[in-house]
């Protein structure tokens, strides 16, 4: 069955020494505590290598917020999916909505990206979520459709399988407005329906999917408790460790 998963992402935040520490500090948190999630922090590409020497990665789990869309080469100021991976970072989240806003990915682009990160034994943390104009329009369940369906059905069964998905409505992301969790319910639940028709009901049963925007400990346990929601990808209440194992906590 599909794992619980809580995961951060830190976005443009901390140096290496506040990144480490912040790291040590989940991981320490973790130590003594049987999580009923899996726990994941994905970090700056600069932070990478030294998260993963003090960390225990059977209770925490390090991920990357991106990776390049080729594989090695003439692409000064890019990180491959093969470096990722020899940082012993074994996640990395893609199509955030702010990589696809600010920085122009597209469902090519980022067929790409899965792929590499795949060939490099990293699971893809895959993002979608509808804007605020597409909420209020009615067209959100098919954008988020669209999304999936140009993203990743490109791929094989087995390959689909290793993929976690994050819906993130884009208008709850950094603004202090959640999703309700009925909301959240209702769009996991459609996401979960539009993989078993292209993958059948088992892959899109075994398939965790997080909700993400403006999660924190006072709301995650609500959100948690829906059948479909299977964690969540927190941005701001993963900065701070007692915020972020507070939502640990809500499973
Ligand atoms: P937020 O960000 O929790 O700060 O809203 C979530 C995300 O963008 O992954």
């Amino acid at each position: 069955m599909r794992k619980n998963i809580v995961a951060g992402n830190w976005k443009m935040n901390t140096t290496v020494a506040e990144g480490v520490a912040l790291a040590k500090e989940v991981n320490e948190a973790l130590a003594g505590f049987k999580a009923n999630c899996d726990v994941i922090v994905c970090a700056p590409f600069t932070h990478l290598a030294s998260i993963a020497s003090v960390i225990d990665q059977n209770k925490l789990g390090l991920g990357a917020e991106n990776c390049a869309d080729h594989k090695s080469g003439a692409y000064t100021g890019e990180v491959s999916a093969a470096m990722v991976a020899s940082t012993g970072a074994t996640y990395v989240i893609l199509g955030h909505s702010e990589r696809r806003q600010y920085y122009g990915e597209t469902a090519e682009t980022l067929r790409e990206k899965v792929a590499l990160a795949l060939a490099n034994g990293l699971t893809p943390i895959f993002c979608i979520g509808e804007v605020l104009e597409e909420r209020e329009n009615g067209t959100y369940n098919d954008v988020v459709k669209g999304q999936i369906v140009d993203g990743l059905f490109n791929l094989s069964a087995e390959d689909f399988g290793k993929i976690i998905l994050a819906y993130e409505p884009v208008w709850a992301i950094g603004t202090g407005k959640t999703a309700t969790a009925d909301q959240a319910e209702d769009m996991h639940a459609h996401i979960r329906a539009v993989i078993a028709e292209k993958y059948g009901k088992e892959v899109a049963d075994n398939t965790s999917i997080l909700y993400g925007g403006s999660c924190k400990p006072s709301n995650a346990a609500e959100l948690f408790a829906k059948p479909d929601v299977d964690g969540g990808l927190i941005g701001g209440a993963s900065l701070k460790c007692a915020d972020f194992m507070g939502i640990v906590k809500a499973f």
